[in-house]
């Protein structure tokens, strides 16, 4: 896991094997706010703004490279080759994830997703929580954008000429049943799941952290296949350098108070 410069404090992880369990203790720090001399006790929940799986996204250089890699975790793996074999792309492999974590305050600037090496493949994305605006351009930043909603539950999948797209997230908005949280997230599982679901059961506990931060905030992933069948990273010049710190200004969610690119929507 990545952590932006202000994400100082520690985010445990948990992994075990076959399953993705992220568990954010919900440890509290003492961070300033912006342009206050205060400390003020702040979770480490409220501070989480993205995740990367798999090849390890590097918000500097823009690349993904081999020796930054963690094992991709094997449910989302599976999920995601199903939904791309839904879609045609038999063979999708899902390789890196970045994990989006907005407030109603957050936005995405904009952006196009091309350091993948292999733009064949479709870049799966998938939302949770509250809703969003999602304005999906043109192949230049210029060009108008096409605005539509996001709500929990929706898959976007974007492939062929969509693939390169300009894109930003400019709002997110409570979910339109009114509820805190959608109702799909609000439905007790059967307790016989079939063989081979894609679903699993999760503790009480573990839900009800979930479901509380959800009431807030939206969650997008985006599963990506980095290299094509058989391709392997280009040597890369200087491979001795060190790893960067990510910086302040990449188009990962910040609070719209912050310094990013906005999108045109003129
Ligand atoms: C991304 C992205 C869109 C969203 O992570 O590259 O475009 O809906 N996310 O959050
Ligand atoms: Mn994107």
């Amino acid at each position: 896991i990545w952590m932006s410069k202000s994400h100082y404090c520690m985010l445990h992880y948990q992994k075990t094997p076959q399953k993705l369990t992220c568990i954010l203790f919900l440890s509290i720090c003492l961070c300033r706010r912006k342009g206050s001399s205060k400390w003020e006790p702040r979770s480490l929940l409220e501070k989480l703004r993205w995740v990367t799986l798999g090849y390890h996204y590097n918000w500097d250089t823009k690349k993904y490279s081999a020796n930054h890699h963690t094992p991709f975790p094997s449910d989302l793996a599976f999920l995601s080759e199903q939904v791309a074999a839904a879609c045609g792309f038999r063979g999708f492999q899902a390789q890196a994830g970045i994990l989006n974590y907005y407030h109603f305050d957050s936005s995405l600037g904009i952006h196009v997703d091309e350091s993948e090496l292999d733009h064949s493949r479709p870049l799966l994305s998938f939302s949770f929580g509250q809703s969003s605006i999602f304005l999906l351009g043109g192949l230049k930043r210029e060009e108008a954008p096409t605005a539509m909603f996001m709500h929990s539950g929706d898959i976007m999948v974007m492939s062929g000429f969509s693939r390169l797209l300009y894109h930003a997230v400019p709002r997110v908005l409570p979910n339109p049943e009114g509820t805190a949280l959608p109702s799909c997230l609000d439905q007790a599982l059967s307790s016989d799941l079939p063989v081979g679901s894609v679903i699993e059961r999760s503790s009480d506990e573990d839900w009800q952290v979930c479901a509380k931060y959800l009431q807030s905030s939206r969650i997008n992933m985006t599963i990506r296949q980095v290299l094509a069948e058989g391709q392997k990273f280009p040597e890369e010049c200087g491979t001795n350098r060190e790893v960067q710190a990510p910086s302040e200004d990449s188009h990962y969610p910040e609070d719209s108070r912050a310094k990013r690119h906005k999108p045109n929507t003129d």
